[in-house]
């Protein structure tokens, strides 16, 4: 099932000049963290406003669980979809629990309900509420506030979360523990996310899949893996660069470089690889192993193949040649 589909989906702000996007078709598969990287300008936001109807198509058609968005009306439609960016925008007069409440309290929720609501969430964002319900915006840190605002975006519990550069205003150490944090949050929520960034460490550090954006473009949709491997043209491989190939051997598993296994591998062995060790594990172990090939074993424990250095080198200089 997708959560989100676009379909042939334009804008153009003015009647002139090139669409801010251009004919876009994409399915967001429920559930998973879809990444939309490109440079600036390149629609990424223009694109992802068109979901929750803050900006309205010029052509095409956004389908968000089954139905058109145009067909919805616009308060429904949000109520569904949680939207964090930037610049969080929360409301300064009011404290954290007030500000992580607002929609619900819109919705007309009884206080208690609200009120539980919101020490859970505080808890899930990593927010204790004894120490933080009280305070006002001004009184949190940079990251403390996106995390209000993540809470907050969750609050009426929505199934799609739309992110536009939410940690692109603070500082690297804090960034890179909120996108953790993130991570293990989206592994007990499953909620749909469209997360918008230009960082490209953070795409392929938060995607299950990338989408590559240029002038107003879909240039490539794919796994991080296949990006990295198989870049659609010059402008991907330059955006993506060689200086990934570490991160790659940490993506890819030795069931990549699988080979028949040989009698004497498995007679000699001091070691067995599996199938869902990382090559940067297999590489590891290779070099430390008196043997010039390792027996690869399934979960089950049963042997199923081998691996030596030479395939690891091989599948290496063809990934560096293509993500150059
Ligand atoms: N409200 C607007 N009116 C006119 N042009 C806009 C407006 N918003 C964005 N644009 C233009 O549309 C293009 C895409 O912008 P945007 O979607 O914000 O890109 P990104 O989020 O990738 O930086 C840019 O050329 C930008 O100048
Ligand atoms: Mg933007």
């Amino acid at each position: 099932m997708n959560a989100i589909i676009f379909d042939h989906v334009s804008k153009r702000y003015a009647e002139a000049g090139a669409p801010a996007v251009d004919d876009v078709s994409l399915e967001i598969p429920d559930g998973k963290i879809v990444v939309i990287l490109g440079t600036s300008g390149s629609g990424k936001t223009t694109l992802m406003k068109m979901v929750n109807r803050l900006i309205e198509l010029s052509l095409g058609r956004v389908i968000v669980e089954g139905q058109d968005v145009q067909t919805l009306p616009v308060n429904d439609l949000r109520r569904r979809i949680g939207y964090v960016i930037q610049h969080i925008g929360l409301f300064p007069h009011w404290t954290v629990a007030q500000n992580i409440a607002t929609v619900p309290t819109i919705l007309g929720w009884e206080a208690r309900r609200v009120q539980q609501r919101v020490e859970e969430l505080m808890d899930l964002v990593g927010l204790t509420p004894a120490e933080y319900r009280g305070r006002y915006p001004a009184q949190l840190s940079g990251g403390q506030q996106q995390r209000v605002g993540i809470a907050r975006a969750l609050a009426a519990d929505p199934d799609i979360l739309l992110m536009d550069e939410p940690f692109g205003a603070v500082d690297a150490i804090t960034r890179s523990r909120l996108q953790e944090e993130f991570l293990a949050l989206q592994q007990r929520t499953h909620k749909t996310v469209l997360f918008v960034t230009h960082d490209v460490e953070e795409a392929l550090q938060l995607a299950d899949k990338l989408v590559i954006m240029d002038r107003g473009r879909v240039i490539q949709y794919d796994s991080s893996f296949n990006i990295i491997t198989q870049p659609a043209n010059d402008f991907v491989a330059q955006l993506i660069g060689a200086r990934h190939l570490m991160r790659l051997l940490r993506l890819v598993t030795v069931r990549n470089i699988v080979q028949p296994l040989q009698p004497a591998t498995a007679a000699q062995a001091d070691d067995t690889l599996s199938l869902d060790d990382s090559m940067s594990d297999a590489l590891t172990r290779l070099l430390r192993s008196a043997c010039d090939a390792l027996p690869v074993a399934d979960a089950a424990g049963a042997l199923v193949g081998q691996a030596d250095l030479a395939a690891v080198r091989a599948h290496l200089r063809r990934s560096d040649s293509l993500a150059r």
